[in-house]
């Protein structure tokens, strides 16, 4: 399989090296407008792989053709989040460059696995789906396993148990209406409740969903936590391995939600999403979860056609 990323930013380069430390392809196209940056980002990045033995090659390009034959389309062009911005503050600017750059991606290539992580997540999956025309089960948009992998982190900070045993899940808006399911978590199976009293579990909640803003305004974006959310995505598709991972789709019924994308488990393969895992939500979850599909929809109305 072949994996293109389209866009050489600090994420761009952090996907690149995350499929390149799992040694997902042979070759990764890193490709952007910017002359000489994916270029030097895919120098560095193959002497990193050199000395570890690594024998994924990446190649940096301004030639958007190599798309063509790639199974894998990462699209991360676009405006970053700066500090004090929300994500919906990026609708605008970035929707104009997802189309033009979604448009084009359709032109080359009409049978890639899209994965989407330009921001405001949601509604950019959204766009990219309505204007590349894929089928719904190739497009997915990277917002759910990063959130995933706030909250679990917290769990950590928290119990003090090894990263290895938790289990987290994070649904619906990849912003403002986040949903880290605290009933949907565990430590080897055994519920959070167990190891979390209730005061524990609404700061741990309130954490995952700040915590974004507050790397943001540390250090001006989030990087190697989004290059690695994206890279297991990729990797579930090369290796067909049907994992359970949370992700931007397309929802044609499912949760009782019609022509949105937003955040919900599924499970990746070869194929994309091959199925989208409905959980019986409590009255607070679906409310926030509504929530969440309301904030996502009000900006998918104004999109550009
Ligand atoms: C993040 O959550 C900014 O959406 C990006 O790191």
């Amino acid at each position: 399989m072949t994996i293109s990323i389209i866009g050489s930013g600090k994420v761009g380069a952090s996907i690149a090296l995350n499929c390149g430390l799992r040694e997902l392809d042979p070759k990764i196209y890193l490709v952007d407008i910017i002359e000489g940056l994916p270029q030097g980002e895919a120098m560095d990045i193959n002497h990193q792989l050199s000395v570890q033995g690594l024998d994924s090659y990446l190649i940096g390009t301004n030639d958007f053709g190599v798309i063509r034959n790639s199974d894998i389309i990462i699209l991360v062009a676009g405006v970053g989040r700066k500090p004090g911005m929300t994500r919906m503050d990026l609708l605008k600017t970035n929707a104009s460059i997802v189309k033009d750059v979604s448009s084009k991606i359709s032109q080359y290539n009409t049978q890639s696995n899209l994965i989407v992580v330009t921001n405001p997540l949601d509604p950019m999956t959204y766009l990219a789906l309505k204007t590349t025309k894929y089928p719904k089960n190739k497009v997915m948009g990277m917002g759910g396993m990063l959130d995933l992998s706030r909250f679990a982190s917290f769990i950590h900070d928290y119990t003090k148990i090894s990263r290895e045993s938790i289990s987290a899940m994070v649904i619906s808006e990849h912003g403002e209406k986040m949903l880290p399911l605290i009933r949907f978590s565990s430590i080897s199976g055994i519920p959070l409740t167990n190891f979390i009293n209730e005061t524990q579990s609404k700061e741990i909640y309130e954490k995952t969903k700040q915590v974004a803003a507050e790397v943001i305004k540390l250090k001006g974006a989030t990087v190697y936590a989004p290059g690695n959310a994206v890279s297991i995505m990729a990797e579930a598709i090369v290796k067909d391995k049907k994992r359970l991972i949370p992700l931007s789709a397309y929802l044609d019924g499912e949760y009782g939600v019609k022509d949105v994308c937003i955040g919900v488990p599924a499970v990746v393969g070869r194929n994309g999403i091959e199925k989208i895992i409905e959980l019986p939500l409590n009255d607070f979850e679906r409310k926030e979860f509504e929530q969440g599909v309301k904030n996502v929809s009000e900006a998918i109305s104004i999109l550009p056609s």
